[in-house]
């Protein structure tokens, strides 16, 4: 099996449907943020605090690139780590690239008590998620092999649409 690669704005549901599609699968889990955590010993707002933005990219790039030469993943990735073209040239080239949306107003609910998010922090607001959504859509959109609109819909859901696709081969929605 190829990686199975969960892209999307934060809160848009990878974490939650990555875990629920991994007992579906035989397949082991990547949790992007948790790993670069855990190799880092600390977390992802002191590594932004601590040496910036641009390292934790970095992070994120090495990550992905390790990542591309494993199988059998589904990797729920970081919101940004699609922003770099060398990332997301590695995830097509290791499996199937799955973009989950939602509206700002349900990402906003998700996220709203979330500290754990440096570039949201000071921002909490619709307003604000809907224009940084609205400047990474087409990135988002050019990038995926599929697009899955979680509003209103199961994990269970969600994961049976994944299913079928990837196993269709990767056909278009
Ligand atoms: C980010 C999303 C976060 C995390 C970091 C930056 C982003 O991941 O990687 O805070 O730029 O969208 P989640 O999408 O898992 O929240």
């Amino acid at each position: 099996m190829k990686n199975i690669y969960l892209i999307g704005f934060m809160g848009a549901g990878k974490s939650t449907v990555a875990k629920e599609l991994v007992k579906c699968l035989d397949a082991t889990l990547v949790e992007m943020d948790q790993r670069i955590e855990q190799e880092q010993g600390m977390a992802i707002t002191e590594i932004f605090e601590r040496y910036g933005e641009s390292r934790f990219r970095d992070l994120e790039t090495a990550l992905v690139h390790a990542l591309a030469g494993e199988e059998q993943r589904v990797v729920s990735c970081g919101g940004g780590s699609v922003l770099r073209e060398e990332n997301t040239a590695a995830m097509k080239e290791s499996g199937y690239i799955v973009l989950l949306s939602a509206t700002p107003e349900t990402i906003y609910e998700r996220v709203k008590n979330s500290t754990n998010r440096p570039i949201l922090n000071g921002h909490m607001s619709v307003e604000y998620i809907r224009e940084l959504m609205e400047k990474r859509r087409a990135r988002y959109e050019s990038v995926a092999d599929v697009t899955i609109q979680t509003d209103g819909k199961t994990v269970r859901e969600i994961c049976q649409e994944i299913l079928k696709i990837t196993q269709q081969g990767g056909a278009q929605a």
